[in-house]
């Protein structure tokens, strides 16, 4: 099945997405796991005056980053969606640089990042391995990588499997309320489906110039956090 990712992601479903399902669930789950990664990315980085947010859709990490921090980053969003950014545009009023461009190849300098944030992002790469290579040119030796995104499911436990029933279950209702969403919640279930477990992810990292240095697990593997350090040569 072919999916126009960058049509779903500037349509008006992914403004709804963001004003209405994301309104209801971040505060009930998502933004625990987004405040988690980035406390998990502040304590690995010596200094933050670059932070990069991949995929950064409405700028809903980089608004946690700023009560989470007193340093004064500069914040530099990209995506491929307009209406995405412009709504986070209108929210981040910090010094930040907002940015269209696709995940593959971003218009930043070599090492010149001090943390790089993804939530929700690798898994729609055309090419999520050009991405790893794009995140591992722009940062600093030693500088943070921080994911979060939903991951093929690599253990079927009772746990999982009822984690996974209530994820799609709410998700599935979006469609079945909006009938012309059910593309992007299909494409959801489908990116899901052909994306690396969270086993296989970390040894991508691994032999790509990142040291994996911590995995955490949600929902009983639903959603996992990674924070991976690119290695000094
Ligand atoms: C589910 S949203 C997550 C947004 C944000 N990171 C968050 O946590 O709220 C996924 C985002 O990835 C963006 N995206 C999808 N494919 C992309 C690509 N190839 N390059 C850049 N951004 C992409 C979409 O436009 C969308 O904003």
């Amino acid at each position: 099945m072919e999916y126009n990712v960058k049509d779903i992601f500037n349509s008006p479903f992914a403004v709804f997405y963001e004003k209405v399902i994301n309104k209801i669930s971040s505060p009930i789950q998502v933004d625990r796991w987004r405040k988690r990664l980035i406390k998990d990315v502040l304590k690995e980085v010596y200094s933050l005056d670059v932070v990069v947010d991949y995929c950064s859709g409405a700028c809903n990490i980089g608004k946690l980053l700023l009560s989470l921090t007193d340093s004064q980053p500069l914040i530099v969003n990209c995506d491929i969606s307009k209406p995405l950014l412009n709504l986070g545009r209108r929210e981040l009023r910090q010094k930040s640089a907002f940015v269209c461009a696709d995940n593959r190849f971003f218009p930043i300098k070599d090492s010149s990042v001090d943390a790089v944030f993804s939530s929700f992002c690798v898994r729609n790469s055309p090419e999520p391995l050009r991405t790893v290579k794009e995140v591992y040119r722009v940062l600093k030796p030693g500088g943070a990588w921080g994911i979060l995104d939903f991951f093929k499911i690599q253990k079927r436990t009772f746990v999982t499997a009822f984690n996974n029933f209530v994820f799609r279950s709410f998700m599935k209702l979006n469609s079945i309320f909006i009938p012309s969403h059910r593309e992007a919640i299909d494409y959801l279930f489908y990116s899901i489906e052909n994306f690396f477990t969270v086993d296989e992810f970390s040894k991508v990292l691994e032999e790509n110039g990142f040291d994996v240095k911590l995995v955490r697990t949600y929902m009983g593997g639903v959603a996992n956090t990674l924070v991976a350090i690119k290695r000094e040569v």
